[in-house]
């Protein structure tokens, strides 16, 4: 139904320094813009990962998700609008922007404005080579959640997302094909971006994407570790201007869809945040940068 997260849509308050961060020191190539938003792409066949819009604030304006097939979109829609807790901003229909394709808008159940395409045009991209650090496309998206068990169950009913783990009651990973996870939600006093995870293409590539932007001088926010859950290696950074948090992320832990998964629950401690115990403690300033603020997008759809 859902093959994996197609892009993220940002409102930020400076867009010409929010893009030379993601295009110049992110290394997202850029694929297009018009007189307010920016289309930054990645190797992969994806239109684009990020758009970034100019807004007054900093604010999510779309999870973008891909679907397998119009008849995906639909049935989406279709529980959408059967949900009670779902809005329809817009039916399922053709689209012309940015790549096209057939897509519904909706909000969830807290709010945030999000879109499932299909048949969005393949973009001519250039491959990462090894040793390039150089995203692959996006990995996961964390998102900040005020009811986690109402959030992640609403979800999962909409996608027919799995559950692969928790940490404690506090965060709970969810996927859709054989990566661990696809999306994870975080208990939080507010509704909010967690952080957007792009991947590497190895190890390698990882590590020299971490000491690239160290030697721009970007400071990582927190890592490189290797993460308990998931296995994934993580070096966490904050677009300056807009706050928002991204990940280099690679090596993420895959499920066999015929392996009888079980759930399990893991320890909110050190040895889950990271394995490597390399990184330094998550400490509180960590955690407030990744809560963020109250997402000012919620319940207000972008305009386009
Ligand atoms: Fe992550």
């Amino acid at each position: 139904m859902i093959t994996h997260v197609r892009s993220v849509a940002l409102g930020v308050p400076d867009l010409s320094a929010a893009h030379e961060f993601f295009e110049k020191h992110w290394q997202l190539d850029l694929v297009g813009a018009d007189s307010d938003r920016v289309f930054l792409g990645a190797g992969c066949q994806d239109n684009h990962v990020l758009r970034l819009r100019a807004a007054a604030e900093p604010r999510v304006d779309l999870l973008c998700l891909a679907a397998a097939s119009d008849a995906d979109v639909d049935q989406i829609a279709e529980r959408v609008a059967a949900h009670p807790l779902g809005r329809l901003v817009s039916e399922p229909a053709t689209c012309t922007d940015a790549g096209g394709g057939y897509r519904v808008r909706f909000l969830d159940c807290e709010g945030r404005t999000v879109e499932v395409s299909s048949r969005v045009a393949v973009r001519a991209f250039r491959p990462v080579e090894p040793g390039e650090s150089r995203p692959t496309g996006i990995s996961h998206v964390v998102l900040n959640a005020t009811d986690l068990l109402t959030t992640s169950a609403f979800y999962q009913s909409i996608f027919d997302l799995k559950v692969t783990d928790w940490v404690e009651s506090i965060m709970v990973f969810l996927r859709a094909g054989t990566a661990h996870h696809m999306l994870a939600f975080t208990r939080a006093p507010h509704a909010s971006l967690n952080h957007v995870a792009f991947e590497l293409r190895g190890i390698d590539e990882f590590m020299r994407a971490t000491g690239s932007m160290t030697k721009k001088g970007y400071l990582p926010l927190w890592g490189p570790g290797r993460h308990g859950v998931g296995a994934n290696t993580f070096t966490y950074f904050q677009e300056p201007t807009s706050r928002f948090v991204a990940e280099y992320t690679t090596g993420m832990l895959r499920i066999d869809p015929d392996h009888k998964w079980t759930p399990r629950v893991y320890p909110a401690n050190a040895q889950t945040s990271d394995t490597w115990g390399v990184a330094s403690p998550r400490d509180e300033a960590v955690s407030a940068s990744l809560r963020g603020c109250p997402d000012t997008g919620l319940w207000q759809p972008p305009p386009m």
